[in-house]
């Protein structure tokens, strides 16, 4: 059986995360999209639990596919959950150089575990979290960057006054 972790931020998920999530599960038996509880992002705008939320909603549809949170290196997360790929979504050019230096870095920690890049769907290739919370911070239209569940749900949330927007 092979597992492949798909890791990220998903601050909030896109539908370009969507597009990845939807092929990766296609080519192995079982998907975790692992949100990172990261350190060095300061101010997500929203909680684990709401991006576990966004992501569950998304992913309903898609048996094998499970959604969880880690801290730490991604490496030992894969190995802790008996992963044997990890998988990036590549958008441009630009994205190239950072995740072919995270790939070659967690190779050298576990060559076991290895790094599969899908290349992303052209539709979203401009398509990032940072870009959809930028309109989000202006008062502008996401519906066409994310799904139509992760946009009711930040819709929901920004009428109750629970995220905030600068
Ligand atoms: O959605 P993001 O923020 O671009 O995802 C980045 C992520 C989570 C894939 C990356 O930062 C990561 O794997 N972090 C865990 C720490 C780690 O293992 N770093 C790699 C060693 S270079």
């Amino acid at each position: 059986m092979k597992t492949a972790i798909y890791p990220g931020s998903f601050d909030p998920p896109t539908m370009g995360h969507l597009d990845i999530i939807r092929r990766a599960s296609k080519v192995s038996d079982k998907v975790i999209v692992a949100i990172l509880n990261n350190p060095h992002k300061k101010n997500p705008m929203f909680s684990i639990e709401d991006r576990k939320k966004m992501l569950d909603l998304i992913t309903k549809g898609l048996e094998n596919v499970e959604i969880d949170h880690f801290e730490g290196l991604l490496v030992e997360y894969a190995v802790k959950k008996q992963a044997q790929i990890i998988i990036k979504g590549l958008r441009a050019i630009s994205d190239f150089e950072n995740e072919f230096q995270m790939a070659l870095t967690n190779r050298k920690l576990t060559p076991e575990v290895e790094t599969v890049f899908m290349m992303t769907n052209d539709k979203y290739s401009y398509l990032s979290s940072s870009v959809v919370k930028e309109i989000l911070y202006f008062g502008g239209c996401i519906d066409q960057l994310v799904p139509e569940e992760v946009n009711e749900f930040i819709s929901e949330k920004i009428k109750q006054g629970e995220i905030i927007l600068a």
